[in-house]
């Protein structure tokens, strides 16, 4: 009865967990999260300010399948001052998030069989989009003593006819590293595309963020606003493509989704023109709790080889705990009253590691982590 298209959708486990951890809040357990990978600060006023003044000006209707003209001078504008480089807004799709973002550029780059490398371990639902638009994710491990960066000889043994692009995240989502310069330089001469996911661009707290954009013109970017400006409800990012996929990616725009929300898009010039010092605030709020969380997570007994310096994740050496991340998790979820992520969520080679977020505050990531102490020194 159901295709076997969404069959071979895997859940996302994060979520499989918040939703255990809601059920039993109805229950009158009290719940820390530091599962979520969704900012806890509320959107910055000049963002929601702009929203209002846009529905107040009566922007509610379609826009240009690519997005605002304005918004897309303003990416542009971003990206050249941010890191030299230079776009037109032609080349610039404004979407609804970074995850249909993700889904029109796999419609436009793969037919089937066309592979795409991953890290293992990577966002969770990279596989999904790929399988989904008929490619084949090729995962590649990524090891702890590199503070999980791709090793540029391993990708090069696994680029073949059939690969379409190398596909990387940093700061990385699960594992909050950072790409080296010399490694983004290495990696974007191996494959035909590069897709960068460049959304937890602006979270970074030690070192500096590259954009693949600074190496080849060879790239896809994936960006949006969720995380750096607390917008996750908002639904608003954007993909930047060569010149010859524009076309292709905006047809599936138009017959998929249209256009990204009007009003939206003026809250997202917003905030890439006003809101550099709240973002600059949120920044130094969530290296606080960084350095707390690495510091307890290391006291508890979790292995963090390498500190992430970037997004907001800790990923923990758990194995002196468990080999069996899922378990683990639910484990200290029903005992400690804690959510955490287990790393299987985001491949094999995570298994045996747990993700914990520090976008919570500082008092609550202080009392979970205690009660996770508490309850591990017990069994
Ligand atoms: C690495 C990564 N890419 C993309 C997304 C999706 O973001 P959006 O809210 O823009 O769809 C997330 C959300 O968690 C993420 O962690």
């Amino acid at each position: 009865m159901i295709s076997k298209r969404t069959q071979e959708i895997k859940p996302f486990i994060a979520m499989d967990v918040l939703e255990k951890a809601h059920s039993m809040e109805r229950a009158g357990i009290h719940i820390i999260h530091l599962e979520i990978g969704e900012p806890d600060f509320d959107t910055p006023a000049c963002i929601k300010e702009a929203a209002i003044r846009a529905l107040r000006a009566g922007y509610t209707h379609y826009t240009h399948s690519l997005g605002l003209m304005e918004l897309r001078e303003a990416i542009c504008k971003h990206y050249n001052k941010r890191y030299g480089v230079e776009i037109h807004p032609d080349q610039v799709i404004v979407t609804s998030g970074t995850s249909p973002a993700m889904f029109m550029l796999f419609a436009a780059l793969l037919d089937p069989g066309g592979k795409v490398i991953i890290s293992d371990p990577h966002y969770a639902c990279y596989p999904n989009f790929i399988r989904f638009a008929g490619g084949e994710p090729v995962t590649i491990p990524v090891f702890e003593a590199d503070g999980f960066q791709y090793r540029p000889e391993i990708i090069r043994e696994s680029v073949d006819q059939k690969t379409k692009a190398i596909f990387i995240n940093s700061p990385s989502n699960p594992t909050g590293n950072l790409l080296s310069h010399e490694r983004m330089k290495a990696i974007a001469e191996l494959s035909p595309y590069i897709v960068s996911d460049e959304i937890y661009h602006g979270l970074v707290y030690e070192g500096e963020e590259h954009s693949i954009l600074e190496y080849t013109d060879r790239a896809f970017v994936l960006n949006g606003f969720s995380k750096v400006y607390a917008m996750t409800g908002w639904r608003l990012g954007y993909l930047i493509a060569p010149t010859p996929f524009v076309r292709a990616i905006q047809k599936v725009q138009q017959n998929f989704f249209i256009s990204a929300n009007a009003m939206v898009q003026w809250a997202g010039i917003a905030a890439l023109e006003e809101a550099s010092e709240d973002v600059a605030r949120m920044r130094a709020t969530y290296d606080k709790r960084r350095r707390f969380m690495i510091k307890r997570l290391r006291e508890i007994g979790f292995g963090i080889t390498v500190e992430p310096t970037g997004a907001f994740y800790v990923l923990g050496n758990a194995k002196r705990f468990s080999e069996d991340s899922y378990r683990l998790a639910f484990d200290i979820l029903e005992n400690a009253h804690v959510g955490v992520t287990p790393g299987i969520d985001f491949g094999a080679n995570a298994e045996g590691y747990l993700r914990f977020s520090y976008a919570n505050t500082l008092e609550n990531i202080a009392e979970g982590l205690d009660r996770i102490e508490r309850y591990l020194t017990q069994h």
